[in-house]
């Protein structure tokens, strides 16, 4: 499968030029899935809920409908971030599109600073789904510092997390090297890159998008600049948990240890 990332820099409220921006860096591109990071097509420092709602979507609006386009054009399924619009609430989503337009929503779970006085908590919970009979599943930036969320994804079978960011900390890429080895998974973060200023605060997105194999290897890691890269992966070795011919990673578990 070959699957990847694109990490660019997307100016806040400019929609139209977001969703040109991408359509230019893919290209031709060749891929059977690319991430695109959280919020690609409007930024994210929302200032209030009203200005939320002039650039929010459902999940049938025109980004949806601009990338399944593109979607359809280069035969590659896509998963990209955006705010989305439903019943007078905003839930900061992520949505996997196919070119035969089969449709999932993620819509995050732990919501990061103030995202919280914006965006409802995500209700979907942490899904799996096949694509190209491979298991999927999805999560949102803040959610990777909650190892509950990769693990819970692990054990409903996902074999690939594809990662959609606006990350400013430092911490998520060298982490999720360790959220690929405790789950024997690959992992795919498209991070965004650049900067925004807005109100006085200033958001310094951190780059490094990545793609991590099961065994913690990082099989690309990029910097700050604007680029697509594509890896083929055999999604196949996530099916193997056996640690040592003892040890089966989700099987020995013991989770009447847990505190849930
Ligand atoms: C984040 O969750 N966007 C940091």
């Amino acid at each position: 499968m070959k699957i990847g990332f694109l990490q660019f820099s997307p100016q806040f409220g400019k929609k139209q030029k977001n969703l040109e921006r991408v359509r230019t860096l893919l290209k031709n591109t060749e891929a059977d899935i690319i991430v695109l990071p959280e919020l690609f097509n409007t930024g994210y420092t929302f200032l209030n809920k009203n200005e939320l709602s002039q650039l929010a979507e459902t999940k049938d609006g025109p980004t949806m409908k601009f990338i399944h386009t593109l979607s359809k054009k280069l035969n590659c399924a896509f998963a990209f971030g955006f705010a989305e619009k439903q019943g007078g609430k905003f839930y900061n989503s992520t949505a996997f599109i196919t070119p035969e337009k089969s449709i999932k929503v993620y819509r995050k779970t732990h919501l990061f600073y103030e995202e919280k006085l914006l965006f409802e908590p995500g209700d979907t919970g942490f899904f799996v789904f096949e694509y190209h009979k491979v298991k999927l599943g999805m999560i949102i930036c803040f959610d990777w510092i909650y190892p509950e969320s990769s693990r819970t994804l692990a054990l409903k079978g996902a074999q690939v997390i594809l990662h959609s960011a606006n990350l400013v900390l430092p911490h998520c890429p060298d982490s999720m090297k360790t959220r690929a080895i405790e789950n024997h998974i690959f992992i795919v973060t498209a991070n965004r890159t650049g900067k925004e200023t807005r109100d006085n605060k200033v958001y310094q997105f951190i780059g490094k998008s990545q793609i991590v194999a099961p065994n913690g290897k990082i099989l690309v890691r990029v910097r700050q600049q604007e680029c697509l890269r594509v890896v083929d992966i055999d999604p196949g070795q996530a099916l193997n948990k056996k640690i040592t011919e003892h040890n089966d990673l989700l099987k020995d578990r013991r989770p009447e240890f847990y505190i849930h």
